[in-house]
């Protein structure tokens, strides 16, 4: 396995909108346990493919404490059924950054796990959240996309100066 680089806001390949994953073969599977093993690393609860600069419909999301719930989800579909929920939500691709986003509670989902098999599932709370987190990744959207503009526009300018610095430093 390996730790995968994440692509960091304001990369433009976050905003391409992913493919839908047509074959569960042997590649996709290695790329979902990196993608494991860069989500666990970080530490985070969830990641896209597309965080990773793979443009496929595919994300993984474990919210527990202990790497005990991994769930893979492949080419998902979800509608909100009840409630509306807020959470500070942060972002492997947005590091440091954590903000108040209202999202749908309860929601049912579906999509392919990594056995090619058809699931279901309703669910709330966090889990719902970082579900609906990563399928806004899919369609190339991000947390920050739901504040306004002036707050997006200085998490870039702090990001994009992280960014510089930390280059300047690997070249130096
Ligand atoms: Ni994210």
């Amino acid at each position: 396995m390996a730790i995968l680089p994440v692509l960091q806001f304001p990369d433009p390949r976050l905003r391409v909108i992913a493919k839908p994953v047509t074959k569960v073969d042997d590649s996709l599977l290695r790329l979902i346990d990196n993608m494991f093993e860069t989500m666990y690393a970080a530490p985070g609860v969830g990641l896209a493919a597309i965080q990773v600069n793979v443009h496929k419909r595919l994300l993984i999301v474990d919210v527990s404490t202990d790497q005990s719930e991994p769930y893979v989800f492949i080419n998902p579909k979800f509608k909100p059924l009840e409630g509306e929920k807020e959470y500070d939500e942060g972002c492997l691709s947005i590091p440091g950054f954590y903000e108040t986003v209202t999202r749908p509670d309860k929601i049912w989902v579906s999509a392919l796990d990594r056995n090619n098999k058809i699931f279901e599932m309703e669910c709330d709370g966090l889990l719902s959240v970082c579900i609906q987190h990563e399928i806004d990744h899919l369609d190339g959207k991000l947390f920050v996309d739901y504040l306004t503009k002036l707050k997006r526009n200085t998490i870039r300018r702090k990001l994009e100066k992280q960014q510089r610095l930390s280059s300047q430093s690997t070249s130096a």
